[in-house]
């Protein structure tokens, strides 16, 4: 079995470590379908989570519970831990690795997880810190290519919406740049195109990627249709510029007919009005199949961090 330790960020997985977690994934199906396992007894998962979350915080506290461990959890944690009354992340988590054996965070600050990790002594995942990456999203929006499309390379991912700001596009690219064959297009309002650190990195690796304007035209090229959420908490006092950027990329019928028919349509959720409803029902609509994988995946990380 192989091993993990901390989840930082994305850059840290190779394409035989991607393989193990997603074959591990797959058993962890399994295991869900025979009602778990013990594998975990004993342990315990802190969940730290100093901004909103439903599904990673659930799907890892349903993870760690499959598989026969503990949860303790602060949600909220800027409100109702003692980060109210002051107290540094470093503290807070030097103390919280005292009470488990594995603390996954998600904190408003890019490199959060970084530091925790730097002080915690006992595994560290990254549930997404502020504009910065959201790794284990990433691993569970492969394994939803991969189980979609039924291939890694030679893919072609339109990534949509707010590319500045959101971590898991972010994440996710680093991923796909290790696939051979792969085309990025970005598409993206004005203000919130995708950062020059990511479009080096994906120069520097020679993966092909374009920005452009029309998502129409995109749609028909794409195996997969990734949209995002414009990241309202990052704007700050700038509404207008939200406003501008809301409801630029909509996911209605109109693109769906520009699709091909074995294509999909992703989202890391939550959707505000980015996707229109009335695609749930096309059976190219794979975002609530993804959401789904994530508590496999997140099994399959715990399993191999703990056991
Ligand atoms: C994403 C996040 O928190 O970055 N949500 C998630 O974890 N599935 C995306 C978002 O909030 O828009």
């Amino acid at each position: 079995m192989d091993r993990l330790y901390h989840v930082l960020e994305a850059q840290q997985f190779d394409i035989d470590l991607i393989d193990a977690i997603f074959f591990t994934a797959q058993e962890m199906e399994q295991v869900v379908q025979h009602y778990g396992s013990n594998i975990l007894n004993r342990r315990v998962m802190a969940t730290l989570f100093y901004e909103p979350s439903t599904r990673t915080r659930l799907s890892f506290e349903s993870a760690m519970t499959r598989l026969g461990g503990g949860v303790i959890t602060t949600e909220s944690a800027q409100e109702f831990s003692s980060a109210a009354k002051g107290e540094t992340l470093e503290d807070t988590i030097r103390v919280v690795a005292g009470y488990s054996d594995v603390i996954v965070l998600r904190h408003y600050e890019s490199g959060a997880s970084n530091r925790a990790a730097a002080v915690a002594g006992i595994p560290v995942i990254n549930a997404g810190d502020g504009a910065g990456q959201h790794p284990t999203q990433a691993l569970l929006d492969l394994f939803t290519i991969q189980r979609e499309i039924g291939r890694l390379q030679k893919i072609t991912v339109a990534l949509v919406g707010d590319l500045a700001n959101g971590r898991t596009v972010r994440s996710l690219c680093y991923l796909l740049a290790k696939y051979e064959g792969v085309k990025m297009y970005f598409v993206a309002p004005e203000m919130v195109r995708m950062k020059d650190d990511i479009k080096e990195y994906l120069q520097r690796h020679q993966v092909p990627f374009e920005e452009v304007e029309d998502l129409h035209e995109v749609a028909r090229q794409a195996d997969v249709v990734y949209q995002t959420r414009i990241q309202k908490e990052r704007f700050g006092e700038r509404t207008g510029e939200y406003e501008q950027a809301r409801g630029r990329y909509i996911v209605d019928r109109s693109v769906m007919d520009c699709m091909q028919e074995y294509a999909v349509v992703m989202h890391p959720l939550p959707r505000v009005d980015e996707i229109d409803p009335e695609v749930d029902a096309d059976p190219r609509a794979a975002y609530f199949r993804q959401a789904h994988n994530g508590l496999y995946v997140r099994m399959a990380l715990l399993r191999m961090i703990l056991a």
